[in-house]
């Protein structure tokens, strides 16, 4: 494997990025690869200990095993659940593009596998005038898709692969993620449907995973249940070609 700097993203906000995310590095660092994580900005974060506490990117970092400072790996962070951009027009410390883009270009130049993930889809306010797509270009990574496996994916998996190749973002390839168990006919039928229609690489299929919310909220360190069970899920999925 290379050295891959990937940005995942998803369909929209909700559709496992987090958890499709926790379970790469898991595998990364389970091959003694020293994943770096990246979330730049997380917003809905709640308070602890007087800190805005970014539950995706303290799973990531754990995952990861990548030691450096939840502030560091998570340096903008908002409480009210909304767009970067317009969380950071109430509550001040709008994200700065160029601060984000020197973090990520040092860090590419370190050895080992880099994931930075979004927050909601390709096209969200990122801040004011710039798209979390701008992020994507600006910093030169490579897109990973995640999408729901259930109806409705053929659609938004099209429109995210055509949004990304309209800004010459490069596409690695879209893992669809069975987030609710899902067996209905279009669940069934749309792994072979997905590649012809989008013209982007299926990894896999990301199965579903009883109460990982809970087991990664416990910790998501290597040896732990969550690891486990991720690092099984990740086996599923043909990560190999990401670097
Ligand atoms: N394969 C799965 N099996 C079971 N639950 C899942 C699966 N994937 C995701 N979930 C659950 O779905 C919810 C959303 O997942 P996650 O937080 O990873 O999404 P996200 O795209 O990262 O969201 P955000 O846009 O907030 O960053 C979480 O409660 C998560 O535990
Ligand atoms: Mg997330």
């Amino acid at each position: 494997m290379g050295n891959p700097a990937i940005f995942l993203t998803g369909t929209g906000t909700g559709v496992g990025k987090t958890v499709v995310g926790c379970a790469l590095v898991s595998l990364w660092a389970s091959n003694g690869l020293k994943p770096r994580v990246l979330k730049p900005v997380e917003s809905g974060c709640g308070q602890k200990d007087g800190f805005l506490y970014p539950v995706d990117a303290v799973a990531l970092k754990q995952a990861a095993g990548d030691e450096r400072p939840v502030d560091v790996i998570c340096p903008y962070r908002y409480a009210l659940p909304m767009a970067p951009a317009h969380a950071a027009e109430e509550e001040g410390n709008p994200p700065d593009i160029d601060h984000i883009e020197e973090i990520v270009s040092e860090l590419k130049k370190q050895p080992g596998p880099l994931l930075v993930e979004g927050a909601g889809g390709l096209l969200v306010p990122l801040a004011r005038g710039v798209l979390m797509s701008d992020l994507v270009k600006r910093c030169d990574l490579t897109l990973l898709i995640v999408a729901p496996l259930g109806l409705g994916t053929l659609n938004d998996t099209q429109l995210t692969v055509r949004a990304a190749r309209a800004e010459g973002i490069s596409v690695a390839g879209v893992v669809l993620n069975n987030l609710t168990g899902d067996d209905s006919p279009a669940a069934r039928r749309n792994p072979s449907a997905i590649e012809e229609l989008s013209g982007t690489r299926l990894l896999g299929v990301f199965p579903h995973l009883p109460e990982i919310e809970a087991k990664i909220r416990g910790g998501v360190g290597a040896g732990s249940q969550a690891a486990e069970r991720l690092l099984e899920a990740a086996g599923r999925i043909d990560f190999s070609s990401l670097g």
